[in-house]
């Protein structure tokens, strides 16, 4: 590797480090104006590890750590940054144990304790619904938290009714009936899961299926009236976890074309599989829909799971190699003919792909990413936003800063009638130069231009995950 790619290797590895810090705090550096329509509470979630193992923070896998919740709340043009741990069973044991004694998924326990604490931890996603909160990652159940106060209630497991393991942290709530529909899988039957509760709080569909092959499925889309899960040609097998093996262990890439499954939202229904062209692996599709008797959907799409894997084994100790390259694919699906098509639709890398939370399961035309050039697999994959126009128009980026990162970008309506773009996208903004984090708001109808306002928060968040905004309007 050369050094401008081992130099940004180290970057990626600093902006991930831990900070274990709750803030509670006003935030008072803020350059530009703080838009007096946002008023509501952007929430983000990612791993930020209390008690670190001896051997440091950078043995975790990027996927390991404690799940830091940080709740940023608008209100009359100004801000508040709150963070508080999810505090789990598991956390509150490594916490009276005082060292690191849950098991990651890349390093053992540095204390073996009895019963052993799982490894898991709710560090992927922050999701409200049905007037309540949830940290969710996608091997174990939601955990509830408080919206206002972000005290810890405990898991949730679907009023009795879970068929599986686990569910994902992807939960898609349908921009029109609020549904909320989440998916589980897991490496032995039944391999998927699929869930509805309603705006209510109820669960009114809980049904499992069987896969071709088990593999690691992070998330999946709706349309109005059906569900896809994208099966990525890589197998996952339980054995190697099971034998003190690590998560990259229990992962391979298989010599098969991405394989998707769709059935009906409709209650029994069953799936009927497709086969994509290509092999790959996808995180995360941005939407699906339905136009004239076909499936539309947009995903980022890693041409070479195994070299993922391998990329996320070294991401956080300087070694992420040219993995982490997703780029943006177009997939269609003839329901009649029962086959997929794709496309490729840029040689950008491009992650964490969002919409206007409206139109999930909808036609959408605009969607947004964090992207990087073509160099970006061993340059670093999220230097930047972009907006996408699907209907064929030019995309357009923010500013590339030296030694900063982009993370998900988070889309708000400027009101509940506003059209689909007119609203703001929320970004955190990690500098691995100043060691700090601010929360960037950009008009979403003129993503180029310099954001409407840059909030510097005075405790620096590691780069995460995923995030929502809960409008208090
Ligand atoms: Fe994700």
């Amino acid at each position: 590797m050369n050094d401008a790619v081992l130099a940004a290797n180290e970057q990626f590895a600093e902006i991930s480090l831990p900070n274990p810090v709750e803030a509670d705090a006003a935030i008072t550096r803020v350059e530009g104006e703080i838009p007096q329509e946002l008023t509501g509470t952007l929430y983000r979630n990612g791993p930020n590890q209390k008690i670190s193992p001896k051997v440091g923070p950078r043995a975790l896998h990027f996927f390991d750590g404690d799940a830091l919740i940080q709740a940023i709340r608008f209100e009359d043009g100004k801000a508040h940054h709150l963070g508080r741990y999810a505090r789990t069973a598991a956390f509150e044991r490594n916490l009276a144990e005082g060292e690191y004694v849950q098991a990651g998924l890349r390093i053992p326990a540095d204390r073996v304790v009895e019963p052993p604490i799982p490894s898991h931890s709710p560090n992927t996603n922050i999701v409200s619904h049905a007037g309540r909160l949830f940290a969710l990652a996608e091997n174990m159940p939601p955990f509830e938290m408080d919206p206002e106060t972000l005290a810890s209630k405990g898991l949730w497991e679907y009023d009795g009714k879970m068929l599986g393991m686990s569910t994902t942290a992807h939960p898609k709530i349908d921009g029109r009936t609020g549904q909320m529909w989440i998916h589980g899988y897991q490496p032995m039957s039944p391999h998927i899961q699929l869930y509805c509760v309603e705006p209510d709080g109820r669960v009114s569909l809980a049904e499992a299926h069987d896969a071709p092959w088990a593999s690691m499925m992070h998330d999946f889309a709706i349309t109005e009236n059906h569900v896809i899960f994208p099966l990525g040609s890589m197998e996952f097998d339980l054995a190697p976890l099971l034998t003190g093996g690590t998560f990259t262990q229990a992962l391979s890439g298989v010599d098969r074309p991405m394989t998707f499954g769709i059935r009906s939202r409709e209650a029994g229904s069953e799936i009927r599989w497709f086969e994509a062209p290509s092999a790959g692996y996808m995180f995360h599709p941005a939407n699906a829909y339905e136009e004239d008797g076909k499936i539309f959907m947009d995903a980022c799409t890693y041409e070479n799971p195994q070299s993922l894997i391998d990329s996320l084994d070294g991401a956080r100790d300087g070694k992420v190699g040219s993995g982490l390259d997703a780029n943006p694919y177009l997939y269609e699906f003839d329901l009649e003919a029962g086959t997929c098509k794709e496309t490729k639709f840029s040689d950008s890398t491009a992650e964490f792909p969002r919409i206007d939370p409206r139109l999930i399961g909808h036609k959408n035309r605009w969607g947004y990413a964090s992207t990087a050039e073509p160099a970006g697999g061993a340059l670093g994959f999220s230097r930047r936003i972009t907006k996408y126009d699907r209907q064929g128009g030019s995309s357009t980026h923010t500013k590339v800063v030296d030694g900063q990162w982009t993370g998900e970008p988070v889309f708000v309506p400027r009101s509940k009638e506003a059209a689909e773009d007119d609203g703001f996208v929320l970004v955190a903004t990690h500098d691995a130069n100043k060691a700090e984090t601010a929360v960037e708001i950009l008009d979403a109808r003129g993503i180029d231009a310099e954001p409407l306002a840059r909030l510097h928060l005075d405790t620096r968040i590691p780069f995460g995950f995923h995030g929502n905004w809960a409008s208090s309007a």
